[in-house]
């Protein structure tokens, strides 16, 4: 970097003084580039015949679902039932919204067909109680491949608790004799697919399109819903899917199976969309040296960004400002009283007390992911628009985390 960095001209470092530390931003650009380059590639090799979802669990807040919506984001994939709210409150129609729950409660399963949205189910359990109601539903198969940046996100495979294995199928005619109808079916193999991992990524594709059309009957089929995982790049040396050529290749294998019938094609990105748009903003507060480590504390910590305490995820962290001092190999801690509170090892940074530290790609996993741990509050969220910094989410308050406390 050769120049301070700046979110649409604006200073990070102003940011804090107006806003406060630790800070949320999110950058709209960002976030319309990314909307409008997959639903580009997608519309390049399906045209009508498929829509992006965008999986909100990546970041729920109303005003980035509103964002995407207006940006050629057709729906979304909830998995809990406040996402389903939030969906709709953002202006998303009820047949727009999957939702995704895993093992669901009854409560759950009659809030949804209340609702009317379309409903993704990934356990014979939870189909058999759904005769009840003769729903129609989405299926979500486990085929086998699983693919992710770390375990904890491997969503497919013998170890993973998602989704109907094929070994069920004898089960699955039952229950669609007993009158749940099979609209469609899903797969998501797990998060941030890469290029080297498209090999796999598209035999699972094949997988699932040779199971809607000679695994199983489905007469009613009109979805088939492919999962998100499309990843950004965390560091220099990972290479990103190129989409209109993986797309490319999804259409070549759709138009090899379904001849006959043309079901819709859902994707359901989350990271792709709203990752790169956001930053983590904290303050350094002191630099601690021990025997054989410097650490630079901040303000910020694991419960505002967990990602590389839970997945050991490398995210780049760069100093707001041009510093005139020497590098150092330092790590960069949080406040949080747990040793590995650490938010990026062994870093070659230009560093002092009182910087302004951005902690890159947090749009996605990161504020959603967050907690009080410590009983600390979670960060305002500001949306870069137009150049102009906008609250869209207040800092928490200590009143607000005792809220729900009943005193005795
Ligand atoms: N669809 C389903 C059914 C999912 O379970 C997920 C993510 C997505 C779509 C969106 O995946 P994406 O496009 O964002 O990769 N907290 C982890 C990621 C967990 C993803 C869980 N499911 C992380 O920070 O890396």
């Amino acid at each position: 970097m050769d120049s301070d960095f700046t979110i649409q001209n604006l200073i990070p470092k102003s940011l804090v003084q107006e806003f406060g530390s630790p800070l949320y931003v999110y950058d709209e650009e960002i976030i319309k580039r990314q909307c409008q380059t997959i639903t580009t590639a997608l519309k390049n090799s399906f045209d009508q015949g498929a829509k992006v979802l965008y999986a909100c669990k990546a970041n729920t807040n109303p005003n980035i679902l509103k964002i995407m919506r207006s940006n050629g984001v057709h729906g979304i994939d909830a998995v809990s039932p406040n996402e389903v709210e939030v969906a709709l409150q953002a202006g998303f129609l009820n047949n727009q919204i999957t939702y995704t729950a895993n093992y669901m409660t009854k409560e759950e399963i009659e809030y949804a067909i209340q609702k009317g949205v379309i409903l993704n189910v990934g356990e014979i359990d939870t189909l058999k109680k759904l005769i009840a109601y003769q729903a129609e539903v989405i299926i979500r198969l486990n085929l086998d491949i699983g693919i992710g940046h770390h375990n904890h996100v491997n969503t497919g495979g013998n170890d993973s608790k998602f989704g109907i294995n094929l070994m069920w199928k004898e089960q699955l005619s039952e229950i669609q004799k007993q009158g749940v109808k099979i609209i469609g079916l899903h797969q998501h193999m797990g998060s941030k697919i890469m290029k080297k991992d498209h090999d796999s990524y598209l035999l699972g594709i094949e997988k699932l399109f040779q199971a809607a059309t000679q695994e199983l009957e489905l007469p009613y089929l009109k979805y088939i819903d492919i999962g998100g995982g499309f990843g950004v790049k965390y560091q220099d040396y990972e290479e990103t899917s190129d989409l209109n050529l993986l797309f490319s290749e999804i259409k070549k294998l759709y138009d090899k199976y379904f001849i006959n019938v043309k079901p819709m094609l859902f994707i359901e990105p989350g990271r792709y969309l709203i990752a790169e748009s956001g930053y983590l903003l904290c303050t350094v507060q002191a630099i601690n040296t021990n025997k054989s480590r410097t650490f630079v504390g901040t303000d910020s910590g694991m419960h505002h960004l967990i990602r590389p305490a839970l997945y050991e995820s490398y995210h780049e962290i760069i100093n707001s400002e041009q510093k005139q001092v020497e590098p150092r190999i330092v790590t960069v801690c949080g406040n949080i009283c747990e040793s590995g509170d650490l938010l990026g090892v062994d870093r070659n940074l230009k560093v002092e007390v009182s910087d302004v530290l951005v902690i890159q790609n947090g749009g996605a996993y990161g504020f959603s992911m967050s907690s009080n741990y410590n009983l600390r509050e979670r960060p305002a969220e500001i949306l870069v628009r137009d150049s102009k910094p906008y609250i869209i989410r207040k800092r928490e308050t200590l009143d607000y985390l005792l809220a729900n406390v009943v005193i005795l």
